[in-house]
């Protein structure tokens, strides 16, 4: 969704906010503002793109020490300059930035305007300026007065910064639903949507939690609940060095992720394993917890729900436990049946994507044990979450998940193993030989990106200006196809399907022309045979064919192409297919000269409905 950054110490505050906003830039890229306050507060907007923002600034000495920064991603009123934000009251009284929606503006617009306020954008921020504005001034009581009041008023979702008039030293914060951090540093106090943007100043960050407030001076932040109590919040340090939140020399933040992935998956790896054991100690899930439970929902969004496909089929093949796994924006609303002894595993890079955090909600409300698999420490979900599985992926900037999902996956196969031992579905010889074939996974990843890149890289410029392209396989194979899918058209913007081979021959097989550019995932021996198969018929009618598979299984007949990824066990395939997968659709995306890390309208992590 959006970001928002702001600052109040001693130094020059444009930088520091321009600085965060190009960290933040992921979340949204419709337009960028910033206010800056020296003796008055000046505001400067652009649409589009943050560069459009420097480039209105570059002339501009802005002297000011105190200010908020937004970075939009657009869905009240449409990307333009008057929409963009920051936004303030009618009588400028109120400056404010804000992530979230409020889903209640139109009933508070006609009420404000029965107060004689006008209203000059299309946004429902605007609205939160003024309802501030309103109490502030109905009240005389003040600010944490005036922002408490429009908490109870107002629902949706919100991260918001705030300056009143009135109180020069000072940016005023509160949060519902939306993420914010607040670091505390020797020149001063920064508050963010994400950690990147303020990691190159301060480690030491503040959580603050629903429907709480604080007030950020230049030397120190209080805290306040909602009947406007000071509260005290404890300090944290992030441990995740600044490096990662940059480019380190690779052309793209997609391209660098993606070859991050050995390490971060034997990070993942290493934290939970040692002496052929796995221990989930760390997130208190112990073998108890995991022996009664009787059936498992997996929920999440985008990517994360084809992690949560893979998993099923795994999970279920190892436990012999149903895994049913649901898309969060249906399962809030369908009133899933959840039994008592069942486990609720929400997925998700950012824990903050509402549809995944309504989910865990619906399901700890039925009383129901909740497991949140996350990327993003203090996130939203991992912190609701009964229990907590980290990845160690670390930041992921690039819009398009790689690392996060490699990480997401190596969890889910760890949790089937243990598990499966648990439920004594396998041997302690076999539980061992899992954990070893699991160690070879990044030495077989980095194989993979060390041989293939580059022939990926010239087989993809082939494929530059297709309008269409299929991925099919069977069993394991289908789902990572969906994921292989679902990135080429994040960042290519192609059109592309993808099927369970067998389902082709019914419908979508008519589609299939001449060069009609067909990705076939083949790492199952049980069922290779069968997909070899149907990729013969689709080859048939024209078909080019790009078949992924393991040296043992033999897929010349039915290929034009074939890339080879090392063998290891048929659980573990989707961890070395899905790079190859990844790898095309950056490249595809190169030679189509679009923006990768920033396809358009996406963003990283959507934190509304
Ligand atoms: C989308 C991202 O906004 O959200 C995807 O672009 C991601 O990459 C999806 O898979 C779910 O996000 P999360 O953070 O819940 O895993």
């Amino acid at each position: 969704m959006c970001g928002i950054v702001g600052y109040n110490g001693k130094n020059k505050a444009v930088d520091i906010l321009l600085d965060g906003l190009s960290k933040l830039e992921y979340r949204g890229y419709d337009s960028a503002g910033i206010a800056i306050r020296d003796k008055d507060i000046t505001i400067f907007k652009a649409k589009g793109k943050l560069s459009n923002l420097k480039e209105k600034l570059a002339n501009e000495k802005l002297k000011g020490t105190c200010g908020i920064g937004h970075t939009r991603w657009a869905t009240h009123g449409e990307p333009n300059e008057n929409n963009a934000h920051p936004h303030i009251s009618n009588d400028g009284n109120i400056t404010l930035v804000h992530n979230g929606i409020i889903e209640n503006y139109q009933e508070i617009v006609e009420k404000l305007k029965r107060h004689n306020y006008k209203f000059y954008s299309e946004t429902d921020t605007e609205v939160l300026a003024n309802i501030i504005d309103y109490y502030y001034k109905k009240y005389k009581i003040g600010p944490i007065d005036a922002i408490n009041r429009t908490m109870v008023r107002v629902r949706g979702s919100y991260a918001i910064a705030v300056m009143f008039k009135d109180y020069p030293d000072e940016i005023w914060v509160a949060r519902k639903d939306s993420p914010m951090i607040i670091g505390e540093a020797k020149d001063g106090m920064y508050v963010a949507s994400d950690v990147p943007a303020i990691l190159k100043y301060t480690r030491n960050v503040y959580y603050i939690d629903n429907l709480e407030a604080a007030c950020l001076k230049k030397d120190k932040v209080i805290f306040y609940d909602l009947n406007g109590d000071i509260i005290q919040k404890e300090l944290k340090e992030i441990k995740w060095d600044l490096s990662v939140a940059e480019k380190g020399g690779y052309e793209h933040f997609m391209i660098k992720e993606i070859n991050e992935e050995p390490d971060v998956i034997k990070k993942t790896i290493s934290y939970y394993t040692g002496n052929d054991k796995i221990d989930f100690a760390k997130s208190n899930l112990n073998k108890e917890d995991l022996k009664n439970i009787k059936e498992i929902y997996i929920v999440a969004c985008g990517s994360a729900y084809h992690v949560g496909v893979c998993a099923a089929y795994v999970i279920e093949d190892l436990t012999r436990i149903p895994v049913r796994v649901d898309i969060a924006s249906e399962f809030r609303y369908r009133k899933p049946i959840l039994n008592k002894d069942s486990l609720v595993v929400i997925i998700s890079q950012s824990g903050e994507t509402a549809d995944s955090l309504a989910a865990l909600r619906e399901a700890k409300n039925a009383g129901v044990k909740t497991l949140g698999i996350v990327n993003v420490v203090g996130s939203s979900i991992a912190r609701e979450a009964d229990h907590v599985l980290y990845t160690m992926a670390g930041p992921e900037i690039a819009v398009a998940t790689t690392k996060a999902f490699s990480t997401q996956l190596i969890v889910c196969y760890l949790l089937a193993i243990e598990l499966a031992m648990v439920k004594e579905q396998i041997t302690k010889k076999e539980y061992i030989e899992l954990l070893k074939e699991i160690n070879t996974l990044p030495t077989k990843v980095e194989s993979i990106l060390k041989d293939s890149t580059n022939t990926i890289q010239k087989l993809s410029s082939q494929f530059a200006s297709i309008h269409d392209a299929f991925y099919i396989g069977r069993g394991l194979d289908y789902a990572i196809s969906l994921e292989g899918s679902l990135k080429l058209k994040e960042v290519s913007y192609i059109h592309s399907e993808a099927y369970a081979a067998g389902e082709l021959k019914h419908g979508t097989i008519s589609l299939i022309e001449d060069n009609t550019l067909v990705i076939g995932i083949v790492t199952q021996e049980y069922i290779a045979e069968k997909t070899i198969s149907n990729l013969i018929e689709v080859k048939s009618r024209g078909g080019y064919i790009v078949s992924i598979a393991p040296k043992n299984i033999d897929t010349s007949k039915a290929s034009n192409f074939i890339l080879t990824i090392p063998e290891t066990s048929k659980y573990f395939y989707p961890s070395l297919t899905v790079i190859p997968l990844q790898l095309l659709a950056y490249y595809m995306t190169v030679s189509r000269g679009l923006d990768v890390d920033k396809p358009r309208n996406l963003a990283k992590s959507v934190t509304v409905e």
